[in-house]
């Protein structure tokens, strides 16, 4: 495996002999990355990184205009239809796929010219000016969705299909995913009578909120996370298996038209057609401003652009219009844009550095994931010394070398990434990368695999195939004790480093072996916070069984899958025994059925369950459930401390197991718990001749002793 990809890598790296051959290499790569973009829904590179590829080729086809065939990979092969500005890396292409009915759109749909400065933003609104004859124009500005094109037909007020872009003038047909995922009216409201047909354009995206939920389950799951919320949507909208968009929400907004009849039926100006929209029962933009005249113009988008940071979902820029149906149609439409719309982009902010190195970051499931260390830099205002490279592919790509000069950008405005090298000042003795052949954490073996998203099994993502090696034990104690799992606070990842570091966790049971002496231990922990620690573990034994189950990382298991297999094994005894049958009548579809099944056969994982088992986590025994009643009709005080609790957790079992418990002695009291140092009350129930016991008889008799 190793070997293999070191011998990918070393070609695609053999350095660039010639300008040319750097054209071709890189005419491969984009094919590459076009057919991931495209075929795929799963890039395996930045869109920044992406365009750095484009721009690239772009001059070296400049400089040597007559070298070869530019079509294929070439900056035409993926041309953006027509925009004004020319620049690479705007990705509209064809979108169909294998695998769907193909149906062709009533009118087209467009794309839209770019403009990159007000400069180019004042020449649209002067060559508008300049054919309507008036320099007062009314326009809308809205924030340009980052999703995928949808084109909903609606004939009598039924839905009748949904369609994507396609190459404009034919699509997918994606009803059926886009019924599930967004659930559009299935019949339009008739407050507003419904034209015999019309084709409402929208955009289908993820909200950012969405978007980090089902990333945070896609890792639960130990599948690679989406890089881009628009590639989420993509793969989502072109899923061919329904089970692929279990769980998951898309949102939909409408903000065009494409067919109508009657022609008579079509609205005379953008807000009668979002008013009809809201009527009809479907989402417009919200935020979009209107206004007339150019200064007015001006001001709206800059607002908007700052704005746009604050909306939850993910925008690449804003979108200005003419407001009046009759001005559009004036105005006409060029061979792949209309003349009455243009897209405002802004660019990312970008400035250079060096990268000083490649560190590995460790998953919970073994995928090392590289990072760029570079010399800090100020980005939008904030420092920036790491970036993300999201795989080794990316590091091919740009065939990055330790010491370069970089380029580095907030990738899709959200993550800082490397967009580009500056070859100029590299230097004579760069040596090209290569794959870590050991683990960087543990020294253990590494195994590269095929990138089964990344497809056609090129450069791979690299696993750390150590069962014990100590930075995937980590992550996989933060991942049992967040949210996703058993929810444990105060077990922070300095704290479970640290744990890990010293041997005293060296697997997910070892958390509830912990003494208060070994948390005291740690660096910045002091008594308090050790005896909180202590109670938040003990308590996370009586998590609910679909939270265990989560947090586990059984392979392909997220939160949603976690609640189907809790059914199908209900206890431990039950996992421990599932076979693959048993799984996929849980409704695990077969790969994962069968990836769990191999999981659960393997003894390290067995040994970890069963240890899981006799601490009584996910049997709702943390609770004191187990002696449900056994302090029932009994006055309890606490005196003293616990070693095992704090006061409030002995409290609620007490109380679970039907205790009163009061802090100070009345004549009520029928019992005392008396911990370390226990004084006067103590000494007073003595006295009184009350009944004394101590922690150990407590947990007793809690059915909590061990
Ligand atoms: S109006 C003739 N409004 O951006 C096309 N498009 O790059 C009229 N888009 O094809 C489109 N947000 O898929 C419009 N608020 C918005 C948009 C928007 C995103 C998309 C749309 C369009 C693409 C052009």
């Amino acid at each position: 495996m190793i070997v293999t990809l070191v011998l990918f890598l070393s070609g695609a790296l053999a350095a660039s002999p010639t300008d040319h051959a750097r054209i071709l290499e890189l005419r491969r790569e984009i094919a590459h990355h076009d057919e991931l973009y495209y075929r795929k829904n799963a890039p395996e590179i930045s869109d920044a990184a992406y365009d750095a590829l484009k721009a690239e080729l772009r001059r070296l086809e400049q400089a040597y205009p007559d070298f070869g065939d530019r079509g294929g990979g070439g900056t035409e092969g993926m041309g953006d239809g027509g925009a004004a500005g020319g620049v690479a890396g705007e990705k509209i292409g064809d979108d169909r796929a294998e695998g769907f009915a193909k149906r062709r759109h009533g009118a087209p749909m467009l794309s839209l010219d770019k403009a990159y400065s007000d400069a180019e933003l004042s020449a649209f609104y002067a060559r508008a000016s300049g054919t309507l004859g008036r320099d007062e124009i009314a326009w809308r500005v809205e924030p340009k969705f980052d999703g995928i094109a949808v084109s909903l037909v609606y004939e009598h007020g039924r839905l009748a299909r949904a369609v994507t872009r396609g190459d404009g003038e034919e699509g997918d047909d994606i009803t059926a995913n886009v019924r599930a995922l967004c659930a559009p009216p299935e019949v339009l409201a008739i407050e507003h009578e419904a034209p015999a047909l019309i084709e409402i354009r929208g955009e289908i995206y993820l909200g950012l909120e969405e978007f980090a939920r089902l990333n945070r389950e896609r890792e639960a799951a130990g599948e690679p996370v989406f890089a881009h919320p628009r590639n989420l949507a993509a793969g989502s909208v072109k899923a061919l298996d329904p089970a692929t968009n279990a769980g998951r929400r898309l949102s939909l907004v409408c903000y065009a038209w494409g067919a109508v009849e009657p022609a008579s039926a079509r609205p005379a100006s953008l807000g009668d057609f979002a008013g009809m929209l809201r009527a009809w029962g479907l989402s417009v933009v919200e935020g979009a401003r209107t206004g007339e005249g150019w200064t007015e113009l001006r001001t709206a988008v800059d607002a908007l652009r700052d704005e746009r940071a604050r909306l939850g979902f993910p925008t690449d820029g804003v979108v200005v219009k003419l407001e009046l149906t009759a001005d559009q149609e004036r105005l006409g439409t060029g061979p792949a844009t209309p003349r009455w719309a243009i897209a405002r982009k802004f660019p990312a902010e970008r400035a250079a550095t060096r990268l000083v190195g490649i560190t590995w970051q460790a998953g919970r499931t073994g995928v090392l994931t590289p990072v760029a260390e570079l010399e800090p830099i100020t980005l939008d205002g904030s420092r920036v010394a790491r970036a993300t490279l999201h795989n080794p592919a990316e590091i091919v790509a740009l065939d990055l070398r330790i010491g370069d000069t970089v380029w580095v950008e907030k990738a899709g405005e959200i993550i800082p990434a490397i967009v580009g090298v500056d070859r100029s000042r590299r230097a004579a003795n760069a040596a090209p990368w290569m794959p870590p052949e050991v683990c960087p954490a543990c020294g253990g073996q590494v195994a590269a695999e095929a990138d089964e998203a990344g497809g056609g099994g090129r450069v791979g993502l690299l696993r750390c195939v150590n069962d014990a090696c100590p930075a995937v034990l980590a992550r996989r104690v933060e991942w049992f004790a967040s949210k996703n799992g058993v929810d444990i606070t105060g077990l922070g990842p300095a704290t479970i480093a640290a744990l890990v570091e010293s041997g005293k966790v060296r697997g997910l049971a070892e958390l509830y072996r912990l003494e208060r002496a070994d948390l005291l231990a740690l660096p910045g922990i002091g008594e308090r916070s050790a005896d909180k620690l202590l109670a938040s573990i003990a308590a996370s034994r009586s998590a609910p069984w679909p939270a265990v189950l989560g947090g586990l990382g059984l392979p392909g298991v997220g939160a949603g899958r976690a609640e189907a297999l809790a059914k199908a094994a209900p206890d431990w005894a039950a996992l421990l025994s599932a076979d693959r049958a048993a799984l996929a009548a849980a409704g695990l579809d077969e790969g994962v059925a069968d990836a769990v099944a191999e999981h659960l056969a393997k003894p390290a994982v067995r040994v970890e369950l069963a240890a899981l088992a006799k601490f009584g986590v996910g049997t709702a025994k943390g609770e004191a459930t187990a002696n449900a009643g056994a302090f029932a009709g009994e006055t309890v005080v606490l005196t003293g401390r616990l070693q095992r609790w704090t006061r409030t957790e002995a409290t609620r079992r007490l109380e679970a197991a039907g205790a009163r418990v009061d802090s100070n002695l009345t004549k009520r009291t029928t019992l005392v718990v008396a911990g370390e140092d226990a004084g006067a009350k103590l000494a007073s129930a003595r006295e009184r001749g009350i009944t004394v016991i101590d922690e150990a008889a407590l947990t007793e008799r809690l059915g909590e002793a061990e």
